[in-house]
């Protein structure tokens, strides 16, 4: 024996699946939106700490800094230099020549002091600083 659904009862439960599904597929769709859009101070602590004892004198180090590249080198003892390693002309990482004691992006050449000021080529502002702290054997960044 069988018992029938009233087709009022039907269509509402059908109409509550159905709006559930939406609102499932819209949130599946919204959530990359919002994270591209949320400044990255929202994405969770805001420092990154380094120890001091990896960023030699004359080297670059390059870490991730809330998920793009960054670099902190010492180009004096005991002077520090945090900047984001992506170059201001179209976005290439630039990489650290040691024997000139610059940056120079592969791309299109840009160059860069260790301090980030442009040397040469088409960049059109220097590389993003970051602040650094000294805070006991850590350098704490951003
Ligand atoms: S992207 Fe660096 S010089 Fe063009």
């Amino acid at each position: 024996m069988t018992t029938q659904v009233p087709p009022k009862q039907r269509r509402n439960f059908l109409f509550t699946m159905l709006a559930g599904f939406g609102a499932l597929l819209a949130a599946a769709a919204g959530w990359p939106l919002f994270r591209f859009l949320s400044p990255i101070a929202a994405t969770g602590g805001s420092q990154v700490a380094i120890p001091r004892s990896e960023v030699v004198s004359g080297k670059a180090h390059f870490f991730d800094y809330h998920g793009k590249p960054a670099v902190v080198l010492q180009p004096a003892a005991g002077k520090f230099v945090a900047l984001s390693a992506v170059c201001t002309h179209l976005g290439c990482v630039v990489a650290w020549k040691e024997q000139a004691s610059e940056f120079e992006c592969p791309c299109h050449g840009g160059r860069f002091s260790p301090e980030g000021q442009v040397l040469g080529g088409p960049p059109p502002k220097p590389l993003e600083s970051i602040a650094v702290v000294l805070d006991g054997d850590q350098l704490k960044i951003g």
